[in-house]
Order: C-alpha cells, then sequence, then structure tokens
C-alpha cells in the first residue's frame, strides 16, 4: 500500500531526498493512492499568508482510498474491531465490506436529510463503532466533520456548532464510561437552545437512557438507516477541498477550528500510520485515544483504514473494571500495537503489577506514545513490563495542526532514547529558534520549535477566521510555521519536546488554554479576577492551578470551590476543572496591569524563595500572600 522505509540507513536517504525535493518525495508518495484526477501542480505555498496547497487539482475522495479500494483484496479482513466498556459484551467485527456498506447507508441517511458537500455536520457520540461510520459518511458526501469529545459540556457544543454553523448534529442516547453512564443526547438539547443553525439531529442507540426527542427535528439512527439504500457514490472531492474541523485550544480567545483538507491530509496520515508504527498485514492496531480528539482521527480511523489495516476502538477506559483492562484488550484481541499516552502509562503504573499478573502480552510488536512528553520513569515501565524489552517505543511528537506524526523514531529502525521524540519524519524540516527568531544551530541547544517547510498534513486555516491562523501560527516567526513547544536537540541531533511555551496546560494530554479557563472561573458570581498556570502533576503531567479573587471575604471556602468547579464544568468540561484553587486578595501585576505569570507558576511548582524580580509589581506584597497560602 504505502512504501516503508526498511532500514535507518533508508530512513537517512528518503529523508534528504525529502528535503531536497519534497514535492519529487510527496509526489512519489501520493501515487500509491487513489485520485480521481491527478493532480496538476503538487505543492503551492505562502507561509506569509498562511496558505498552503497540495495536489493541487487533484480529485479525489478519501473514503474511496479508506474502503472501496479495499473490497476486491481485503474485504473479509476486519476493518474495525470494537471493544465494548463492558468486557462481558461481545466485541463487534466489521470487516471491510461491511463497514464499506454501513457508512454509504448512514451517507444516504445524512443525504435524505438535505445535507450536502460543503456542509458542516457536527458529530458528539461515544466511542461506538456508529462513531466512525458517521465520520466516513460526512466525508463519503463531502460534508465537513467537526467531532466534538463527549466530554464536553453544552456549552462548548454550542460554541463549537455556531462557530461552524453545523445544521446537522449526530449523537446518541448516552454513553458508557467505566462505571458511569453519561447522558449525550440530553446535553445536545441543551446545547441546541444557543444554535439556530442546527436543522436535524440523528440520534444512535447507545444507553437506552431516556431520551426527548424533538418532533421534525430529531431522528433516530436506526430507524432511518431501514428507510435508504446502501449504495452511495462517493463525492468527488478536490484536493483541498475541506475534509474536517477539529476544534483545540490555543492560548486565547475561544477554541478554534483546525481545518484539515482531503488530500494532503489523506497522504499524511497514512504515509506517516504505515511508517511509523512499520504496520504488516494483518496486524491489530490498538489506538487507545478518543475519536474525539485528533489521535483518534489520523490513528483510529484515517490513517490505518487508507492502509487497510484493522483498526481496534475501545470504548471504555482503562481503569474499569479494573487497571488490568487494556492488558485484557490486547491479550483478547492479540494486538500488536498499542499506542496510548503518556498519562494512560503513569496512571496504571501507579497500580503496581499485580494487574499484569497472567495477561499474555507477547502478541504485541510495537509500542507508541503520544499527546505529552513521556518522563523516563514511565518510559522504562513501559518498556520492560509492556514490550518485554522487545518492544520498539515510539515516542510521536505532533499535533492537531499537523494532521499526522512529526517528530517521531520509526519502529524498530530510528534508535531510541528514553524521553526523546527522537528525529523529524520524512518531509519535515525542523528550526529552533530563539526569542527572536534567530535560528539556532548546532546540538546541545534549545530553542523554540518550528517548521520551516510545509508537509502534507499542515493546518489550512482556521475555521471562518483565516486572520487568525495566520496570527497564531505564521506571524509569531517570519516565515516559520511556530508550534508553541519548547523543544531541546541534544548532542546526537535527538529531539525531546520540553513542554509548550505559551499560554497552554496539557493535563493527561488535553490541550486546554488558561485564558479559556480563567473565563470560565470569572463567571462564576463572586469572582471578581482569577489566573491559571499548570504545574507538574505526577500521573496526568500537568494540573491546573487557579489563582482565584474573589468579591467579599468567603465564609465557605469548600463550598466556593465546589461551586468553581461546578462552573468550569458547566461551561467547558470536566477536563478543565482546576486540582487547585488558591484564593488571594490580590494578584501579581505590573504597573501596566499585566499579571505575571512566572510568578504564579514559580509558586505553583513550590517554589518559595527563588521567585526572581518583583520590583516592577505595582504591589510586591501581593507575592508573600501568595507564597504563605500555596497549595
Ligand atoms: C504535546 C496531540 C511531548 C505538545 C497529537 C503539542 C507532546 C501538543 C507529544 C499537541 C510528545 C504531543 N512529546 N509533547 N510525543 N505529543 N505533545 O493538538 O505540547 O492535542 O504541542 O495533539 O501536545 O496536542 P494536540
Amino acid at each position: 500500500m504505502n512504501p516503508q522505509i526498511t532500514s535507518f540507513q533508508q530512513y537517512q536517504e528518503v529523508y534528504n531526498q525529502s528535503v531536497n525535493d519534497p514535492e519529487g518525495f510527496w509526489a512519489e508518495v501520493a501515487q500509491n493512492f487513489q485520485w480521481r484526477k491527478p493532480w496538476k501542480k503538487t505543492l503551492e505555498w505562502d507561509f506569509a499568508t498562511a496558505n498552503t496547497k497540495w495536489f493541487v487539482g487533484g480529485k479525489m475522495n478519501i473514503t474511496e482510498n479508506a474502503l472501496d479500494r479495499h473490497l476486491a483484496t481485503r474485504g473479509d479482513q476486519a476493518a474495525i474491531i470494537w471493544e465494548s466498556n463492558d468486557p462481558e459484551e461481545e466485541s463487534i467485527t466489521l470487516t471491510y465490506k461491511m463497514l464499506h456498506q454501513k457508512v454509504c447507508q448512514f451517507a444516504n441517511v445524512l443525504k435524505k436529510h438535505g445535507a450536502k458537500k460543503g456542509d458542516r455536520i457536527c458529530i458528539y457520540m461515544p466511542m461506538i463503532p456508529e462513531l466512525a461510520i458517521a465520520v466516513l459518511a460526512c466525508a463519503r458526501i463531502g460534508a465537513i466533520h467537526s467531532v466534538v469529545f463527549g466530554g464536553f459540556s453544552a456549552q462548548s457544543i454550542a460554541d463549537r456548532i455556531n462557530d461552524a454553523q453545523c445544521n446537522i448534529v449526530i449523537t446518541s442516547d448516552g454513553s458508557f464510561r467505566g462505571n458511569k453512564e453519561i447522558a449525550l443526547k440530553s446535553t445536545v438539547d441543551d446545547a441546541l437552545i444557543q444554535c439556530p443553525s442546527v436543522q436535524k439531529v440523528i440520534v444512535s442507540t447507545r444507553t437506552r437512557t431516556p431520551v426527548s426527542m424533538l418532533k421534525g427535528r430529531d431522528v433516530w439512527w436506526e430507524n432511518e438507516v431501514k428507510t435508504v439504500s446502501s449504495d452511495c457514490p462517493a463525492e468527488e472531492m478536490d484536493s483541498e477541498d475541506m475534509l474536517f474541523i477539529l476544534y483545540t485550544s490555543g492560548s486565547t480567545g475561544k477554541p478554534k477550528g483546525v481545518v484539515h483538507t482531503c488530500g494532503g491530509y489523506m497522504v499524511y496520515a497514512t504515509y506517516t500510520f504505515a511508517n511509523v508504527f512499520q504496520y504488516q498485514p494483518e496486524q491489530i492496531h490498538f489506538c487507545t485515544a478518543d475519536i474525539g480528539w485528533i489521535t483518534g482521527h489520523s490513528y483510529i480511523v484515517y490513517g490505518p483504514l487508507c492502509h487497510g489495516a484493522t483498526t481496534l476502538m475501545f470504548e471504555g477506559i482503562p481503569t474499569y473494571p479494573d487497571a488490568g483492562r487494556f492488558w485484557d484488550v490486547i491479550d483478547k484481541h492479540k494486538v500488536d500495537i498499542l499506542y496510548t499516552a503518556p498519562t494512560a502509562i503513569r496512571s496504571l503504573m501507579s497500580f503496581g503489577n499485580q494487574f499484569l499478573e497472567n495477561k499474555d502480552l507477547s502478541s504485541l510488536k510495537t509500542l507508541g506514545s503520544v499527546g505529552e512528553p513521556i518522563n523516563e520513569e514511565a518510559w522504562n515501565w513501559y518498556n520492560e513490563n509492556i514490550g518485554k524489552g522487545k518492544c520498539p517505543i515510539v515516542d510521536t511528537w505532533w499535533q492537531t495542526e499537523t494532521g499526522g506524526m512529526m517528530i517521531s523514531p520509526i519502529a524498530g529502525i530510528t534508535p531510541t532514547k528514553p524521553g526523546y521524540a527522537t528525529l523529524p519524519l520524512p518531509g519535515v524540516q525542523l528550526m529552533l529558534v530563539d526569542e527572536q527568531g534567530n535560528e539556532i544551530l548546532g546540538n546541545g541547544v534549545s530553542g523554540n520549535l518550528c517548521i520551516k517547510f510545509p508537509w502534507p498534513g499542515i493546518i489550512r486555516t482556521t475555521y471562518g477566521d483565516h486572520e487568525r491562523c495566520i496570527q497564531t501560527y505564521f506571524s509569531t516567526y517570519k516565515n516559520l510555521y511556530f508550534t508553541g513547544d519548547g523543544c531541546l536537540r541534544d548532542e546526537d541531533g535527538y529531539y525531546r519536546i520540553t513542554g509548550r511555551v505559551d499560554d497552554v496546560i496539557n493535563v493527561s494530554g488535553h490541550r486546554i488554554g488558561t485564558a479559556e479557563v480563567e473565563n470560565a472561573i470569572n463567571m462564576h458570581l463572586g469572582v471578581i479576577e482569577s489566573a491559571v498556570v499548570g504545574y507538574p502533576h505526577d500521573i496526568k503531567g500537568q494540573g491546573i492551578y487557579a489563582y482565584v479573587i474573589c468579591d467579599k471575604d468567603l465564609e465557605d471556602k469548600d463550598l466556593a470551590r465546589k461551586d468553581i468547579l461546578a462552573s468550569v464544568t458547566r461551561v467547558i468540561g470536566p477536563i478543565a476543572k482546576p486540582d487547585k484553587i488558591q484564593f488571594v486578595s490580590g494578584l501579581p501585576k505590573t504597573r501596566s496591569g499585566k499579571i505575571m505569570r512566572r510568578i504564579l507558576r514559580k509558586v505553583a511548582e513550590g517554589e518559595t524563595s527563588n521567585i526572581g524580580d518583583t520590583s516592577t509589581l505595582l504591589d510586591p506584597s501581593v507575592v508573600e500572600e501568595i507564597i504563605g497560602g500555596a497549595l
């Protein structure tokens, strides 16, 4: 399917070729896909205007690549294996033929309800096969999907629907997560009070939670699919037509809709999938992410399916019914590749090795990590206890905006080092810069991580606001894409990501903007002002620390804390809840009114003496109060 690199020397050759002749390199990779019409020009780009086009003029549909073209060769092979939250519930296998049929059928349901090419469709669902089917059905008819993670609040859903002006929402009655049952449809109902653009809601059944179905607007998935045929030719898409929007947090303002387009994203997600994991035919690939995040888009759905792989979708959580669940799933389905996040690894590690006893993990060939820096201790535990010292670990660095993995070892080929994402993948041209944007050359250095040349999976725009895309990614440093991450390049030229250098916190691998959390806290009656920073957290990587000024002497701090947590849950969702809330009477501000977050970060990290220069503060005495009350 996709060419695979087979030796380290070949990686170096391919890498050099991809830098010397990027267009030639990617054109060759793209030949391995099915195009209805060939592209006329491989690349057009200008970072100053945030304009990148790959495979210009090429016509295709990603679902023909993910489904139709496999029917003749592997129609009866499992495309998706689904494992329930409940270990007693039978798993489901959808072969390529079955998945193709279900996608076409649901695509016809969408059409029946008026969906057409270019429409935006919001998907808010649990990790059930219908979620993958919904995503692919949108792509089939050229509608742009916007998947919203099932843990977000009604307000967050409403903001995303309104930003993209979605006309259809696809959801479920509810979802199962561990021993919890979470209502989804009623959350959508709450959101839709604010969303006049939505005409139709399609509801699939999962939990049998009672739901209210609005006449004329809401329909049941199961009823609708009975009314349509399962023949649905794919819409012809231009390489640069939008495929999906995925909202992600940044330093300022509301989450922005990262836009990916059809051709380049397909080529990039698939090429990186095939190469980084060194996927071999018939292997079972288990990515533990949720499809609500980019990792799920690229490495549960599109990358594996476009490569003709078998992808495992898991509905549940790593600790239900106990902390051995991942190992049970691996044992049961004879998983070859496990791709998970450091948070999950650290959490499972904290339970000790008792949950590994009697679990047969011998099917594993490759282990992956994504979403946050992996500390050495977790890396070593993963290597020794899960990989038994025999499975290469690929620590993959990338972002929602990059569409696919950017810095990563190639499994079994690139020599690894704990904590290092190692080397750039073919086509990825990195640059470290200082604050002024000067390139930092040589090895044994660190700086801000930038990318100087486009790759096919690069963000195309932020939905509805192209200027924001230019400002956020292409303006900090001239003619460079700025990642927002700090990075070190060691003596061997190996890259290690050190974390965000902007006001984004990475909590359990989820990106959360400090400004968003502050806004949510400030919405609470009685809160005057707040400042949020990240601090090191043993399991989550980073925790959320909030400093809050309330308007009068608080009588019941515990209650106020609970109220604030409830506000954040309501405005954003439980993932953004602060771990610590410290009530303060003032914040360290400069004379011009800017909060000195550097000081707040130090205090949150547990620093009490080395706070640094406070002489520019309007009122340096607040620092003592803050240190005195630190949690
Ligand atoms: C962080 C997730 C260190 C980084 C695919 C990045 C990582 C942000 C790694 C993107 C890694 C991701 N090592 N840090 N291997 N992978 N990150 O958009 O800070 O949810 O900017 O994409 O996660 O998060 P996002």
